[in-house]
């Protein structure tokens, strides 16, 4: 004979039924739904986080995880209202297309990874695309001031001690 022995004594009680019952009914599991706007209010109020958008907001960087676009149309329709810059974070989303465009093409500007761990890879570094020729000037003279100027996007794999870029 044994005795078990818990680590952590459960402790389901009404609450959580009543939370599990809820979500099981509404087909809302996770990532979306009442309880998740609900939680994200808690949290907002809990920062004290009145307005995600503040006087000091310069840009929105919507991540595109998994493969999945974010709702761009949405976020684009905020960030012209504001007037911020789109920056779009699509290191797990080359190839995804929304309406037809690819991501890292909808927003200001376009950030790709190709570390090891992504869909593609060249080692290390990644790739920033957009359609301000000036503003790429700036991201290359940033990354490696050497670059040449006037390219559609910067390629760039960072092997330790140096950069390489590509240019397009
Ligand atoms: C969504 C997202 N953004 C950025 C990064 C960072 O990319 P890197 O591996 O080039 O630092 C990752 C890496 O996993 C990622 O998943």
């Amino acid at each position: 004979m044994y005795k078990e022995i818990h680590l952590d004594a459960p402790n389901i009680g009404e609450l959580e039924k009543l939370y599990l019952n809820k979500a099981i009914d509404s087909g809302y599991i996770s990532s979306a739904g009442p309880s998740v706007s609900e939680f994200e209010g808690q949290c907002a109020d809990y920062l004290h986080i009145k307005k995600a958008v503040t006087e000091k907001t310069r840009a929105i960087i919507p991540v595109h995880l998994y493969g999945n676009p974010c709702n761009m149309n949405e976020i684009n329709r905020i960030a012209k209202k504001y007037n911020l810059y789109v920056i779009e974070d699509a290191a797990e989303s080359l190839g995804a297309k929304y309406g037809g465009k690819f991501t890292g093409t909808l927003g200001d500007l376009g950030c790709f990874s190709f570390n090891g761990n992504k869909t593609i890879t060249t080692g290390g570094g990644g790739m920033v695309a957009g359609g301000d020729v000036q503003r790429l000037d700036h991201i290359k003279f940033l990354i490696a001031p050497e670059c040449y100027k006037g390219s559609k996007a910067v390629l760039f794999a960072d092997t330790g001690n140096r950069i390489y870029c590509r240019i397009f």
